[in-house]
Formats: structure tokens, C-alpha cells, sequence
């Protein structure tokens, strides 16, 4: 069950359902200007900064040759080479999601029956390389998400 450990934690890299999060600030806090043309931001009481959860998992920095769906990614070798804070599909902290390890678990048993008993083959609907939808902020296919599933025989 590692490899499909690896291959769940790989697609909410890539595909994370919640593609941000937020937090109110409850005290004031200056954001430094790093590069040159940057301005400090002071953030006060009440002002509600937004993660972009998406846009920090598809940044080429933090996770290389980032549009590759790559397991290997998470596998032993290499999970301590991601950076702390850079992968978050659950969120993190005191408020992250409380339902992450039923998820998890969820998903892993439903492809463990399913692919026990069933291939998985792409038809003429399924969109390769998928497009997502430009009129929905989550990860949804423009056409849908289309999969052909037959029986396996051995
Ligand atoms: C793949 C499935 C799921 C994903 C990707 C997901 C993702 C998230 C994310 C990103 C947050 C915000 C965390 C933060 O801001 O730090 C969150 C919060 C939350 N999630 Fe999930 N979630 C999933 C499934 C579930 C399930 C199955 C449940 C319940 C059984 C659940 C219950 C919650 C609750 C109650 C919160 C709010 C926690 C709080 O504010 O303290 N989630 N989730």
C-alpha cells in the first residue's frame, strides 16, 4: 500500500480538491519586501490573507519539473527533500482538516476494491491531457472527467 500512498499524495499535489484556504489575522504583522520593485505588506487585526494552496504546490521551486505527476516525489528517497509548509492539501496547523486521515482512508479503500476487480482505460470522451474548467475555481475537468471501467479477467 506505500505505492498507493504515494500516488494519493502525488495527485492532491497536483489536483488538490481545496485549491486555497484563508486566515484572519489577530495581530499586526509586516510581510518584508524581498526582491527588488516589492513593497512591505503590514497586515493589521482582521485582515484576511489568503493561501494559495494550488499555486504553492505547482510552484517549480518547491516541487521540480512540477507538471509531471511524479509518486517518486513522496517515496522514501525523497519525501525529506519537501520543503516544511510547501505541501498542504489538508491545510496545516491547529485548523487543518479534521477529516484528512477518514479521507485518506477512503479513498485508498475504494481503489484497492476497485482496481481488485476492475481496469480503469481511458474512452473517447476522456480529455488527455485533461483542460480544466475556466468557469470553476476547483480542479474540474471541462468536459468532465470521463474513465471506461471493464471487468478484470485475471
Ligand atoms: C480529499 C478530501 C479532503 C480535502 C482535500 C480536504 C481539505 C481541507 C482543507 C484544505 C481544509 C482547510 C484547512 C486549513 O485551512 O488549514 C479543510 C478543513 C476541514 N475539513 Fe477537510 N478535506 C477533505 C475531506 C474532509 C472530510 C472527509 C471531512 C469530514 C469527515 C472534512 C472536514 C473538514 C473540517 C470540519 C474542516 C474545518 C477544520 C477547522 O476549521 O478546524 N474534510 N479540509
Amino acid at each position: 500500500m506505500k505505492y498507493m500512498d504515494m500516488i494519493v499524495s502525488e495527485t492532491l499535489r497536483k489536483w488538490p480538491a481545496a485549491i486555497t484556504t484563508d486566515r484572519m489575522c489577530s495581530k499586526s504583522y509586516t510581510i518584508e519586501a524581498v526582491n527588488p520593485g516589492e513593497h512591505a505588506i503590514h497586515l493589521k487585526p482582521g485582515d484576511v490573507v489568503v493561501v494559495p494552496i494550488n499555486g504553492i504546490h505547482r510552484d517549480s521551486k518547491y516541487f521540480p519539473n512540477t507538471d509531471t505527476f511524479d509518486p517518486e516525489r513522496f517515496g522514501d528517497e525523497n519525501k525529506g527533500n519537501i520543503k516544511p509548509y510547501t505541501y498542504m492539501p489538508f491545510g496545516l496547523g491547529p485548523r487543518n482538516c479534521i477529516g484528512s486521515r477518514f479521507a485518506i482512508l477512503e479513498t485508498k479503500t475504494i481503489f484497492f476494491y476497485m482496481l481488485s476487480k476492475f481496469n480503469f482505460v481511458a474512452i473517447d470522451k476522456t480529455q488527455i491531457p485533461i483542460k480544466l474548467c475556466r468557469k470553476n475555481l476547483n480542479p474540474v475537468g471541462e468536459n468532465g472527467m470521463w474513465i471506461g471501467i471493464e471487468p478484470r479477467t485475471n
